[in-house]
C-alpha cells in the first residue's frame, strides 16, 4: 500500500533509501523500516512512527553496504508497532522482504507453514509471504546461482492477493528481486546502480530512465543488470522510457504546507487542465486523449463515472454537469461498488474511471471489471506513469503537477474542469449553440482570477475558523452542482481535523438530519445566487431557529445573505457549472485553517494513505 525503495549499486544504499522514503512520506504511513546486506550478513533497523524516528535510531548505528531494501508501511494486517513494520525475515533470519498489498490467503499459507514446524513473530500477512520464500529457497539446490529467483517465483505461485514486493538474501549478496501484482513497482535504471520503488518520485532525483513492471513480472537485479520473468506467459520485455521530473515542482517553497501550497497553486493547475483544449473557432473543447471519433462521441447515450473520495465527488458535479450541458444520461458509483455488482453496460455506454493516482486499487478494479465485460473505458487521472494512465483506452490528463498533500485540492478542482470541458464538447454536438459555447468558454477563461480572488480570503477564513474552533461536529450542505462540493468540504473537514462531518443535499436536511443541529454543531451552506437560492436560505432558516451556526457560501455583491448567516465567505458571479471549482476553494481553506489552529498533522493526517492500493 505504501511505499518501496530498493538499492543495488555503488553507493552506500542507506542515505540514498532514507532520501527515497522521505519522498514517499506523502503517501501516508504508520512506520518505516530498512534492511542493507553487507559483509555481516543482513541488518534490519524498523521503527513505528515518522521517518525521523528511524532515522535517529539510523544516526546511531548506521548501516553500511551497497544493497538494500526499505519500505513505509500503512497497516492492513497487524497494528502499527516496530516489531510489524517491514522489512520481514524467513524464519532464518536470511531473507529480507518488503512488500506493498495484501496476501488475501495468508492464513491458509501461515498454518501449512505451522504444521512444518514454523513459528511466527508477527501478525503480519507480509511475514508469511518471507517465510514462503525463506522456505522454497531452502528447498532449492544451493548451487542454483537464480536461487532467490526461483523462491520467489515459486512463492508467488502459491498466493492470492496484491504485491509490490523487494526480496534480498544474505547467501546471494548481490542480487535483489522484484515483483508485482497490483501494487506499483518501477525499475530505475542509473549508471552502475539499480533501483526498484514503488513510486518514481523516490528515485527521479537519481535516474530518469524507468521501466515500470506490468502484473506478474519479476525483475532479478543484479551487478550486471537485469533481467525479467514472468508468472505468466509473457515474452514481452520491459518498456523503458524516460521520466519527466522537476524535483522542484515537489518543494515545500515558502508554504509551511504542501496542503496551503497546492491550494494557492489552483490558479495555475486550472490553466494547465485548459491549456490547448479551447477550440475558439468552433465555440467547444478539443479532448485528443479521448481517441474517440466525433461519431463515436456522439453516439454515448450513457455514462458511468466511478473513483473513490474526492475523486468521486468530483465525478458527482460532473454527473450534473454533463446531463445538463449535454443531456446525456450520468450515473456515478463508488469504484469498490462498481466492481462487484453487476452494472448493466451496453455497447454505448462510456466508462470514466477518475483518480489523482491512478493507482487505486479499487479503481483500477472497477476499470477492469467494465474491461473484461468488453467496455471502452476512459481515465481522467493525473499521474501520467499510472497503472490507470496504462491500463485506460484513452482520457484526459489533468497535468496538476504533483499532489503531495494527502488531502486532495487541485486535483479536484482539475477533475471538474475537465467535466465542464467534456460537457461543452459533447454538448455541443448536441444541443448548445455557438453562442452558448462562447459564453461556456468566457466563463472558463475566467476562472483564474476569480480562484487568485478567492485566494485573498485566506486571512479572514483563518478568523472565522477561529471562531469554530471548539466544535466537534460540522454539517455541510449543497444542492444539484453544488451537492458534490457539500460532501468534498465534509471530506476535507474530518480528513484533515479530525471534526466530525456529514455532507448531504441541503433539502435532506429536513428529513433526519435537523435533530443534529444544536448551539454546537454548525453547518455550511453553500448558497451562490443560482435557482435554489431562496430554497437554501430557508433551510438555513430552519437551522437558525434551531439555535445552530450558519456559515454561507454566497455569491459576492449578495449583501442579503448576511441576514441569514452568522458568517460568510464570498465567491465571484459565475454560471451554475463553474461555480463548484469557485466554491470549493474556501472550504478547503476552512479545513487548512482549523486543522492548523488545532494542531494537526496537516499533511499527513492520521490513518490515511495518499494512493489506496489495498482493497
Ligand atoms: C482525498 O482527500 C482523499 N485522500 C481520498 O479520498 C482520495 O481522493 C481517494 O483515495 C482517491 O484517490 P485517487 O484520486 O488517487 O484515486
Ligand atoms: N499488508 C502489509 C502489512 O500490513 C503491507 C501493508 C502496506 O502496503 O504497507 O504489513
Amino acid at each position: 500500500m505504501c511505499g518501496i525503495v530498493a538499492y543495488l549499486g555503488d553507493k552506500e544504499a542507506q542515505p540514498l533509501l532514507l532520501e527515497g522514503l522521505r519522498r514517499l512520506e506523502y503517501r501516508g504511513y504508520d512506520s518505516s523500516g530498512i534492511a542493507v546486506l553487507n559483509g555481516k550478513g543482513l541488518e534490519i533497523t524498523k521503527r513505528v512512527g515518522r521517518i525521523d524516528q528511524l532515522e535517529r535510531a539510523l544516526n546511531s548505528h548506521p548501516l553500511h553496504g551497497s544493497l538494500g531494501i526499505s519500505h513505509t508501511r500503512w497497516a492492513t494486517h497487524g497494528k502499527a508497532t516496530d516489531i510489524n513494520a517491514h522489512p520481514h525475515t524467513d524464519a532464518s533470519g536470511k531473507l529480507a522482504i518488503v512488500h506493498n498489498g495484501i496476501i488475501e490467503n495468508y492464513g491458509v499459507l501461515k498454518k501449512k507453514l505451522q504444521d512444518k514446524g514454523l513459528q511466527f513473530r508477527t501478525e503480519t500477512d507480509t511475514e508469511v509471504l518471507a517465510y514462503l520464500i525463506g522456505f522454497h529457497f531452502d528447498a532449492l539446490d544451493v548451487e542454483t546461482g537464480n536461487r532467490l529467483e526461483m523462491a520467489v517465483m515459486e512463492a508467488l505461485r502459491e498466493v492470492t492477493g496484491t504485491y509490490g514486493l523487494v526480496a534480498v538474501h544474505q547467501d546471494q549478496p548481490d542480487v535483489m528481486v522484484g515483483a508485482r501484482r497490483g501494487s506499483p513497482l518501477v525499475l530505475g535504471i542509473g549508471q552502475h546502480e539499480h533501483f526498484l520503488a514503488s513510486d518514481t518520485a523516490a528515485i527521479a532525483a537519481h535516474t530518469q530512465t524507468v521501466a515500470h513492471l506490468r502484473d506478474f513480472d519479476v525483475v532479478t537485479v543484479d551487478r550486471q543488470g537485469y533481467r525479467l520473468k514472468s508468472l505468466t506467459h509473457n515474452k514481452a520485455g520491459l518498456e523503458i522510457s524516460q521520466i519527466n521530473y522537476d524535483a522542484g515542482e515537489a518543494d515545500l517553497g515558502d508554504f509551511p504546507h504542501y496542503m496551503l501550497k497546492e491550494i494557492f497553486e489552483q490558479t495555475l493547475s486550472i490553466q494547465n487542465a485548459v491549456r490547448g483544449r479551447l477550440n475558439l473557432e468552433e465555440c467547444t473543447a478539443q479532448l485528443g486523449g479521448l481517441n474517440l471519433t466525433p461519431q463515436e462521441l456522439r453516439e454515448i447515450d450513457r455514462i458511468v463515472i466511478t473513483g473513490c473520495g474526492t475523486a468521486l465527488h468530483a465525478g458527482l458535479v460532473g454527473e450534473y454537469i454533463i446531463e445538463s450541458l449535454a443531456h446525456v444520461p450520468v450515473e456515478i458509483d463508488w469504484a469498490s461498488e462498481f466492481r462487484l455488482r453487476n452494472s448493466p453496460l451496453d455497447r454505448r455506454t462510456l466508462v470514466l474511471a477518475i483518480s489523482q493516482s491512478g493507482e487505486t486499487e479499487d479503481t483500477l478494479g472497477a476499470l477492469r471489471e467494465a474491461k473484461r465485460k468488453g467496455h471502452r473505458v476512459l481515465g481522467i487521472c493525473n499521474n501520467v506513469a499510472s497503472t490507470l494512465a496504462r491500463e485506460t483506452d484513452g482520457g484526459v490528463y489533468m497535468y496538476a503537477g504533483p499532489e503531495i498533500s494527502v488531502a486532495a485540492t487541485k486535483s479536484f478542482t482539475s477533475q471538474v474542469v475537465i467535466f465542464v470541458l467534456l460537457g461543452l464538447l459533447l454538448g455541443r454536438m448536441r444541443f448548445l449553440s455557438a453562442s452558448q459555447g462562447r459564453e461556456m468558454i468566457a466563463a472558463i477563461e475566467a476562472l483564474p482570477d476569480q480562484i487568485t480572488s478567492i485566494l485573498k480570503q485566506s486571512d479572514h477564513i483563518r478568523r472565522i475558523a477561529e471562531k469554530y474552533r471548539d466544535i466537534d461536529s460540522m454539517l455541510f450542505f449543497g444542492r444539484q452542482m453544488q451537492y458534490g462540493i457539500a460532501l468534498e468540504g465534509a471530506l476535507k473537514m474530518k480528513e484533515i481535523t479530525y471534526i466530525h462531518a456529514e455532507g448531504h443535499p441541503t433539502a435532506e436536511l429536513k428529513h433526519g438530519i435537523i435533530a443534529l443541529v444544536d448551539e454546537k454543531t454548525p453547518s455550511v451552506f453553500l448558497c451562490p445566487k443560482d435557482g435554489a437560492y431562496d430554497k437554501n436560505v430557508n433551510n438555513m432558516q430552519q437551522v437558525k431557529a434551531r439555535k445552530g451556526s450558519v456559515i454561507a457560501v454566497a455569491t459576492e455583491g449578495d449583501e442579503d445573505i448576511l441576514q441569514h448567516a452568522d458568517d460568510v465567505f464570498y465567491i465571484p458571479e459565475a454560471p451554475e457549472y463553474t461555480a463548484p471549482i469557485l466554491s470549493v476553494i474556501p472550504l478547503q481553506l476552512f479545513a487548512y485553517h482549523m486543522a492548523v489552529i488545532l494542531g494537526r498533522d496537516v499533511d499527513k493526517p492520521r490513518n490515511l494513505a495518499k494512493s489506496v492500493t489495498v482493497p
